[in-house]
Parts: structure tokens; sequence; C-alpha cells
């Protein structure tokens, strides 16, 4: 029997967040979503990361009513969001009864398959996500970010592959949010966890280096069930491998695969002008499409790398970049490595820059440094250096028990404090994920309200 390949196609979350920071409104890809459906695709990522925040900060999008309008529209292929664990959307901790809230209307509202990751690999930090999904009775994906380290090795990484699985998820998402992942990685560890997992093993990673399609063809070759793509107009650069190439090349290797080719070129058509318009107004850059090849010389994500340079280049000191980057693996191993996404690859690279430009290793140190070494995003994967522990902490003790464990429910609360602003409970999650976003929102739909209010009663008095 063939071997089957299925695929998400990230463009209206991952594609449209990576290229053009999460612009792309609702009205713009309606017309385009029953051929979406129709694809053949194994899921639609649709939602979370920033989809949400987006809605609400600029597009004046109600982000629930724009799931339930997707769902709507694309009744078939299962929609995917994406879930930070405790942190949900952003980067604090949620207590316990919001996140289960807010996983429970996720699914009320549309979505089929949560994918739940943690930045640090807390399995704390996810399992309340996995367990909600679970008894929601939605598909609950556990996520390995992937990072090089010496502490992480395919030993490490199938122990946690074991744990989330445990949890009860039916699949294992490889979650490659920097676009570090090489070919021959992702084959090794395809083929390390295909020996101890019995779930699904789905790939993610970003094409920044130019190493995606390959990273997911070796990692195909080794037994992965799912690859996440982009439609070619909007995949490339720090966005994912383009779809119909995968389905292209992977066919004719002899890989059955249900994505539709006629309907792929639709869809890829209909987003041809989307992508003009993007590129005229200036917020597509044309050099994130291509291929950026230091972050194999230096290690970092070219995010980071990028975010190195400008703040150097504003503080006029870009002569020191080869110290910063000499002090950023340095940084990393007294915080027990980390894996370098967002948050951490901003923290660590901030500091690394303050260390080198005030010539004293953590002689000042950020809040969120701060909290990181206290516990307050979790455990770290390794043992953070007692030195650098004792400089950032002084006499205070670290935390060692979970930090959502210290959090006061909040669902109740937040919907009290709302009042008759919060039409629904999708409301309630809307304001406590991103409060004066949603605030702002609520105002300009009541006064949307009042204003057809007031249209209404004048044609009833004539
Ligand atoms: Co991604």
């Amino acid at each position: 029997m063939k071997k089957t390949v299925k695929f998400t196609e990230t463009v209206l979350r991952d594609a449209n967040q990576s290229l053009i920071a999460t612009r792309m409104a609702f009205d713009e890809f309606e017309p385009i979503l029953s051929e979406l459906d129709n694809a053949g695709y194994y899921s639609l990522e649709c939602w979370g990361g920033a989809t949400f925040d987006s809605c609400l900060r600029y597009l004046n999008e109600d982000p629930w009513e724009r799931l339930r309008k997707i769902k709507k529209a694309c009744p078939k292929t299962p929609l995917q969001m994406l879930l930070r664990g405790q942190n949900l959307l952003g980067y604090k901790h949620y207590p316990d009864d919001v996140v289960r809230m807010f996983v429970r209307k996720s699914v009320e509202n549309g979505i089929d398959i949560i994918r739940i990751f943690d930045a640090l690999n807390d399995i704390r930090n996810i399992e309340v996500a996995v367990d909600e999904t679970l008894k929601c009775g939605a598909i609950a994906s556990g996520c390995i970010c992937y990072t090089i380290s010496p502490i992480h090795n395919l030993e490490s990484y199938v122990k946690l592959a074991k744990e989330i699985e445990a949890l009860g998820v039916q699949s294992i998402c490889v979650k490659d949010m920097a676009g570090i992942m090489s070919p021959k990685e992702a084959y090794d560890l395809v083929t390390a966890l295909k020996k101890e997992i019995k779930v699904p093993i789905v790939i993610h990673t970003h094409n920044t280096t130019g190493l995606g399609p390959m990273t997911l063809m070796k990692a195909v070759e080794a037994g992965a069930d799912v690859i996440d793509t982009a439609i070619s107009c909007f995949s490339g650069g720090t966005s994912q491998p383009p779809t119909e190439t995968l389905v292209y090349a992977l066919r004719e290797m002899g890989y059955e695969i249900s994505v539709k080719e006629d309907v792929a070129k639709k869809i890829n058509d209909f987003f041809k002008p989307v992508r003009a318009k993007y590129l005229a107004n200036g917020l597509l850059n044309p050099v994130v499409m291509g291929n950026a090849t230091d972050a194999l010389i230096y290690q970092v994500p070219g995010g980071m790398l990028s975010n190195l340079v400008a703040q150097l280049t504003a503080q006029k000191a870009l002569d020191k970049l080869d110290a910063v980057l000499l002090e950023v693996p340095k940084v990393r191993k007294d915080l027990g490595y980390p894996p370098l996404v967002t948050p951490m690859s901003q923290m660590v690279g901030v500091q690394a820059t303050v260390n080198v430009l005030t010539g004293g290793r953590y002689k000042n140190v950020s809040k969120e440094i701060k909290a990181y070494v206290k516990g307050e995003y979790g455990r770290a994967p390794g043992k953070i250096d007692p030195e650098v522990q004792k400089l950032v902490l002084g006499d205070e003790k670290p935390i060692t028990q979970r930090y959502a464990d210290l959090l006061e429910p909040g669902f109740e609360k937040a919907k009290r404090e709302l009042g008759e602003r919060a039409h629904s409970d999708e409301d309630v999650l809307s304001y406590i994920a991103f409060p004066a976003q949603a605030e702002a929102f609520f105002e300009k739909r009541d006064r949307k309200e009042d204003d057809n209010e007031i249209h209404f009663s004048i044609r009833e008095v004539k």
C-alpha cells in the first residue's frame, strides 16, 4: 500500500502571520474559503497565534465571529488553531479556569484540532489545555518545540514525546518555529520518534534558510504523516514551504496525497492579487520571501539575527555584532538552554547585547529575564547557572511549582468587571487575552449598534 502524506494549509494563519503580520482581513479571503474546503487538506490552520490579537487590534473584527464564519464556509475540512498552552495566545500565564474556558469556547465556535505548545517544552504548561481539548471531543496535537543545544538530542526529544503522548494527544508535532531544522536532523528525529511513538507525527517548519522543502521531504521519507505548507504565493522565506511544490514532488515519488492540484491552482490564483496588494502597500517586504542563510552560520534564528542587527544599529554599535554573537550561546547556557523562540529569543538577545555593551555580565537584567530565572515561565530545559541565578535573584528563592497553580481563578472576575459590555463568554475571553484591544473593540461595536438603533427608530417614525 502507498504511504499517505497529509497536508495542513497555513495561508490563513502562519503564512499570513509570518509574511504580512496577520493583516489579511476576513473579507479578503472569504471568496476562496469554499475552494480551501474542497482542496483535500488534512486541516486548515486558520486561528490562534496572532490572528486573535490582530483581529481586535488592527482589523476591527471579532475573532470568534471570524472563526464561526470560516467554519460555516468550510464544513468539511478540520479547522486548526495554535495555542501556547498555559499562555493561550500571549506570553503570560493564565489560571486553569480561563485556559479551560478558552479551549471549550474555541471548540464550540468551530475548532477541530488544537496544536498546543510551550516555548520551554515544560509539559506542565500544556497538560490542562490538552486535557480540556480531549474533554471537548476535539483533536489535541502536542508539540515538541525544536531547538539545537548540547542538552537537546534525539534521546531527550523522544523522552519528551513519550510524556506528551501519555497525556492522550492524537498527534505529536515537531514545531520548528525558528526554521533551523536541517533535512538530516528531521530525518533522524522522525526516525527516532517513529520507533517509539504510536500517534501520527506532524512536521512544522519555516523556509527562512531555504532548507524547508528538503527538511519536509526527509521528514516524510522517515515516516512523517502530516506536513505544514502554504499555498505557493504565500510561501517561502519566513513562511512555510510551498504546498503545490511538495504535492508535486511527493506524488511523483509515489506518496498518496489527497490535495487536488487543480483546486490548489485556483487557490493560488486567488491569492496572487492579494499578494500584489501587500507588496504594493509595503506590508509584504520581498526580502522576507527570500532565503536568509546567515542563520546557518550563526546558529541563531533568522528573526533573532535581524533583531540583533537592528538593536546594535540603533545603539551605533554594529561593530560589536561579533562579540554579541559570541555572547548569545553563553547567555543561553547560563539560562539552561531555552529554545530561541519568542519571547526567549528577544530576552536572550537583549541580555547578550547588554552584557557586551555595559562591559559587565548581568550588571543590568530585564524584568523578563528575572521572571524567567525565578521560574515564572516554567521550568528551564537545563540547569540555570547558580552564579547567574544569584546575580539575578539575589536572596529571592526560585519557584519550583507550576506557576499557574499560584494564580487565582480569573474568568468570573473578568466577567463581573466587564458587566454589560460583554455580550457573551467569548467577549470575556477576548478581554482576558487582550484587555485594551478588546475594550476598544467593544466600544466601537456598541457605537455601531447604537447608530443602527437610531436609524431604525427614524424609519419607524416615518
Ligand atoms: Co510557525
